[in-house]
């Protein structure tokens, strides 16, 4: 038996709650909101395609009802609202750092154990806001935004190199946000041969770039952020949890110390496991790399700084 919350039952929230159900990876997803009857609406609308699909999870929608996430494993935190064409991801932080911290409180009254993946943006601040308000090991907070970049640049990689978008390797690090995020172009492959050599770098580059204001292309085509691959981006990473797959996935993860980075939440490769983060993967950067972490870096640290002068950590 192993359940997950999903806070905010929005499109994010709704879509992770649908393939974690689809894909079975927990026996129980409560979906929870504040706003009446959403989450409810939205867990019924899922429940009711179980049949014709044929998965046994069990979606519960409830509105701001805590007692009802009690005991869970995993709890997914997409409460806040997103961003419209022309905004960056930091101007959400003055609406969604209250939201955050007040459901991550609540969260933890019910699910004292439970692992917490931090969605809404700005991804890293609120990651940092969760971990620090809730004085939780950094195991067990993890910022969801690298595996979603991630996904983003191997799809970009694909149409490039006109191949299947399994048979890339794509990883991005750093911040999630248009400026702040690395995609590491050097450990780009297809088929374990680097993407350098088959694209050269100028058609590499226009995928570095493509990929990382991927978010913000979908937000001029959707009118507002996307939730197809954020939502299945959330399930991949809550599957790696709840069934133990140690599975490496570039995580906004606290430092303290790795990467020369200390007292900061930041996206970088990581083993995901029952524990939550599990390891952190140092990879040996070049020159370059680390020149592009440095600013990606700088540019969080602005970010979570206005939490200070919030004064809500
Ligand atoms: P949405 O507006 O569709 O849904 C947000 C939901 O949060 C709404 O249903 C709202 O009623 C609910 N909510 C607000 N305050 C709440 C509270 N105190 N308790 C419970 N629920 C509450 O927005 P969407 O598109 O689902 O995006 C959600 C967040 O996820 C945004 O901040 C967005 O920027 C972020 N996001 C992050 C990504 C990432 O990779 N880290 C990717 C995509 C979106
Ligand atoms: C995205 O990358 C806006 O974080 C959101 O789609």
């Amino acid at each position: 038996m192993s359940k997950v919350t999903v806070v905010g039952a929005g499109n994010v929230g709704a879509t992770a709650a649908n393939v974690l159900a689809i894909k079975e990876v927990a026996s129980e997803v409560c979906l929870i909101d504040i706003k009446e009857g959403l989450a409810e609406g939205k867990a019924m609308d899922i429940m009711q395609t179980a049949q014709l699909i044929g998965f046994d999870t069990v979606v519960k929608g409830v509105t701001n009802d805590y007692s009802q996430t009690k005991n869970s494993d995993v709890v997914v935190i997409t409460s806040g609202i997103p961003r419209k064409p022309g905004m960056s991801r930091e101007d959400l932080i003055s609406v969604n750092a209250g939201i955050v911290k007040s459901v991550a409180s609540n969260i933890l009254k019910y699910s004292p154990k439970a692992i917490i993946v931090v969605v809404s943006n700005p991804m890293d601040a609120m990651a940092y806001l969760a971990l620090k308000s809730l004085g939780l090991p950094r195991n067990r907070v993890i910022g969801m935004g690298g595996a979603l970049d991630s996904s983003r640049f191997k799809y970009y990689l694909s149409q490039a190199l006109k191949c299947n978008q399994n048979e890339v390797e794509g990883m991005v690090i750093g911040g999630h946000g248009d400026t702040t995020m690395i995609p590491l172009a050097r450990f780009a492959t297809y088929k374990g041969v680097p993407a350098k050599t088959l694209l050269g770098s100028k058609k590499l580059d226009e995928v570095v770039k493509a990929t990382m204001v991927g978010g913000a292309t979908m937000t001029g085509l959707l009118g507002t952020s996307a939730w197809m691959a954020p939502g299945a981006a959330i399930a991949f990473l809550v599957e790696s949890i709840i069934k133990d797959q140690k599975k490496m996935i570039p995580c906004s993860t606290y430092l303290n110390g790795e990467y020369g980075m200390k007292d900061i939440t930041i996206g970088v490769p990581v083993i995901i496991g029952k524990k939550g983060i599990e390891k952190v993967v140092a990879l040996r950067l070049n020159k370059e790399e680390k020149e592009a972490l440095a600013a990606s870096e700088a540019a969080v640290r602005k970010t979570a700084a206005i939490l200070h002068d919030m004064k809500l950590i």
